[in-house]
């Protein structure tokens, strides 16, 4: 058996550690599919944050290759460079900054590149960031991409050119994303965009405005084209899913009433939808909010075996009087209350995991130790942690002070890194022995000899490859596991 707990101070070495929500740790993803239709212009894009950053750049690709643009890989071959950025924490924006200076560099021989930012990053900062950084022509908000077509045409005709107008309709339900970076297996779907809840240490309801979802159709019809194209896993995605809504026009509610639903399409309704285009097709969703997730939302999982039994529940904080100041609409206990609700209704095999932060504004020693009790209590197969960066503008930043030193931030955050690195492994060592359906995704990142996939519970398990390939449903006995990877092997399929 692999037991990787001696490599946690490699984990530990930067502390800010990376999340699907949030990927400004790890290398951008840019275009992969390089095209080449002739005498046009080329789009490079790199994607910075969050899923919902990376689906929207596939909307930009979608809308800008509509427009004649052919897309690169290779930034030095590029006309436009778009990056979408992220202000999650501050490194977030430190990250673009220096990115910026990187492609200065390429500026200074080809003045006529043109460069963009979009993004949450581009609406926080608006014209600002013209003056910040000389560099950037061009700026657009997460609600400001259907504009950019006109925007690129202003910087032609000599104008630096910004709109960071954030709407409360639109949701770009119209627009088939091109795929960027796809393995071909799995894809995201945004079902609604912006946030309403004001967690005071957020920036999000700030950088992407008020919340709005999708219409249904588009999203179902987004989903069976996914299917017919070969996909065979989507992630509905929104900051807070559970608040999904839609209301229907006179002219769907035939079809909603045909569905089974009342007048309303909830969360729950949308998954059933999503679930029913087919048996083969995976359903998973991100992120759930602990005051909004139903009891309906879990009992709709149970039901469909192809809804996947993992649920991203950030607790953030284990105390109560810290959950009160980040103003998350929950308590200690009601959190509680929700993960025996999973425990009840979906078993224990159902994935768990969480998003915490450490040294928000007074947070105690105390208040540690409630995380750390909670964690304790909820044992989550994964967790994204974070040390509290202050961000311009919000409610935290008005109201409190950001009074805990950063050293104190790090130790604890450091202190809940190793605690969730063990639980990872208790709950990766209950899956040994056991036989898990896995959707295989590709080659295994190590060896071309194994492939990988992914458990319902979102587990990476890794196997010799024999002759079955992507996109292919097996079973495998798992036999080993470290911290963050199941090893096994198909015994039928
Ligand atoms: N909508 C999701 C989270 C989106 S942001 C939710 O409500 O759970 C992803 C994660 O980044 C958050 O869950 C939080 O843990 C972290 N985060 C957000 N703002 C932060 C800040 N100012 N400092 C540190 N971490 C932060
Ligand atoms: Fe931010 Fe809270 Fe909205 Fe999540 S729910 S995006 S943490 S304000
Ligand atoms: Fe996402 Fe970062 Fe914006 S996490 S919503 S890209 S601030």
């Amino acid at each position: 058996m692999r037991l990787n707990l001696s490599t946690m101070e490699k984990l530990i070495g930067d502390l800010d550690v990376l999340s699907p929500q949030d990927t400004e740790a790890t290398e951008a993803i840019h275009l992969l599919k390089d095209e080449n239709r002739g005498n046009k212009r080329k789009l490079y894009i790199e994607s910075y944050g969050c899923q919902m950053n990376y689906a929207d750049s596939e909307i930009v690709a979608s809308i800008l290759q509509k427009e004649g643009f052919d897309t690169t890989s290779d930034i030095a071959a590029a006309d436009v460079v778009f990056l979408n950025t992220c202000s999650i924490r501050e490194k977030a924006e430190q990250t673009v900054r220096y990115r910026l200076t990187h492609i200065n560099g390429l500026k200074k021989h080809k003045p006529e590149l043109l460069v963009g930012v979009l993004g949450c990053m581009a609406e926080r900062l608006k014209a600002k960031f013209l003056e910040e950084e000389k560099i950037v022509d061009l700026v657009a908000g997460p609600d400001a991409y259907r504009d950019l077509p006109s925007l690129i045409s202003q910087v032609d005709e000599g104008q630096k050119a910004v709109n960071t107008f954030l709407s409360r309709e639109e949701t770009y339900a119209d627009i088939s994303p091109v795929r960027l970076n796809s393995n071909g297996v799995t894809a995201f779907i945004s079902i609604m965009r912006g946030c309403d809840n004001m967690c005071s240490f957020c920036v999000v309801p700030f950088t992407r405005g008020r919340e709005r979802s999708r219409d249904p159709h588009s999203i179902v019809a987004e989903a069976q084209d996914l299917f017919a194209k070969g996909f065979r896993e989507v992630t509905l995605l929104g900051q807070n899913v559970d608040s999904y809504k839609w209301s229907p026009e006179e002219n769907s509610k035939a079809w909603i009433e045909k569905n089974g639903i009342n007048n309303v399409v909830n969360f729950a309704n949308l998954l059933e939808l999503v679930a029913k285009v087919h048996p083969d097709l995976r359903v998973r969703f991100s992120t759930s909010h602990p005051k909004d997730i139903t009891d309906e939302v879990l009992y709709t999982m149970a039901k469909y075996e192809n809804i996947c039994k993992n649920i991203h529940l950030p607790m953030q904080s284990g105390s109560s009087r810290i959950l009160d100041l980040m103003n998350r609409g929950y308590t200690r206990e009601w959190y509680l209350e929700k993960a025996m609700s999973i425990r009840r209704i979906l078993g224990d095999d159902c994935g768990i995991s969480s998003d915490m932060i450490t040294g928000f504004c007074t947070e105690t020693e105390e208040d540690q130790q409630d995380t750390l009790s909670l964690m304790n209590i909820v044992k989550y197969d994964f967790a994204y942690m974070f040390y509290y960066s202050e961000r311009p503008g919000t409610l935290a930043t008005k109201k409190y002070t950001d009074d805990i030193p950063l050293d104190v931030k790090k130790k604890r955050l450091e202190e809940v890194v190793i605690r969730q690195r063990e639980h990872s492994l208790i709950r990766n060592l209950l899956d040994v022995g056991k036989v898990h359906k896995v959707l295989i995704e590709g080659f295994s990142k190590r060896s071309d000899n194994d492939l990988q996939g992914r458990t319902s519970a979102n587990k990476v398990v890794v196997f010799p490859k024999g002759t079955h390939k992507k996109g292919e449903y097996v079973h495998v006995l798992v036999e080993e596991c470290t911290g963050g990877t199941l090893i096994g092997k198909v015994v039928n399929s």
